[in-house]
């Protein structure tokens, strides 16, 4: 199995966000973790298109972009011309998730769906087929920080066996209390891909806390297979 790190920038320091980026590529950071948020369908506000197509210019790095907002339809456009490489979308956030992920791959980007905690994975269950990336998430979105929201672990293992009996070759990534002493553990229940903000960029060496929370997952994807 693949290991994926995406560090996500809300946990940056924006006013130095190229030098942020810049420490943990050199970590080996395989994306960059954007979450766009509202202050509708989550209740924070966070950043947009335009911080994307900075950030486009600022490194060379896959943008992989979480849309925690109500319409998400009306960003891909903008999100597409700002060079974002995956752009993630909540079934909670619209009743026409399958028209958006078509879009969503329509403009030539990847298409993911992210469901929140208290949503069931049934919620992506009809559009599996259709998905670069399902996000589990684990914790409730808005803000980073937060506490490990324990019963993700067994949702993921059901993730990982739907993901396989649809033989689907889609990343399943987990976003929200992703750190030393969970990202072993989300390995082992089949997730590849792990976004962390707070664990990354809260570190005196952020560089060496990517190296270190994807040797903690390789070890973790390991025991699975054991
Ligand atoms: C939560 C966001 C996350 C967040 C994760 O609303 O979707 O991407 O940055 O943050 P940590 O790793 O700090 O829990
Ligand atoms: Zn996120």
């Amino acid at each position: 199995m693949t290991v994926r790190l995406s560090p996500s920038i809300l946990s940056a320091d924006l006013a130095h966000l190229a030098d942020d980026v810049a420490k943990v590529r050199s970590g080996g950071a395989d994306f960059i973790h954007v979450d766009v948020m509202d202050g509708r369908f989550v209740p924070n506000l966070t950043y947009g298109a335009p911080v994307v197509a900075a950030l486009r210019r600022a490194t060379d790095a896959p943008l992989d972009c979480h849309l925690m907002v109500e319409h998400p339809e009306e960003y891909l456009g903008p999100f597409a011309d700002a060079g974002a490489t995956i752009v993630t979308i909540h079934p909670e956030a619209t009743p026409h998730l399958e028209r958006h992920l078509a879009e969503i791959r329509r403009r030539g980007m990847k298409a993911g769906a992210a469901i929140n905690p208290a949503t069931p994975l049934a919620a992506i269950e009809e559009v599996a087929a259709e998905l670069d990336l399902l996000l589990v998430m684990t914790v409730n979105p808005g803000f980073g920080g937060q506490a490990f929201w324990e019963p993700a672990l067994e949702k993921v293992r059901r993730a990982r066996a739907l993901l396989d009996a649809r033989r689907s070759g889609a990343m399943l990534e987990v976003d929200g209390g992703v750190a030393r002493d969970t990202i072993g553990r989300l390995a082992a229940a089949g997730a590849d891909t792990f976004v962390s903000g707070h664990a990354v960029f809260s570190a005196a060496d952020p560089a060496a806390e990517v190296r270190e929370l994807r040797r903690l997952a390789e070890a973790g994807a390991a025991g699975r297979k054991a």
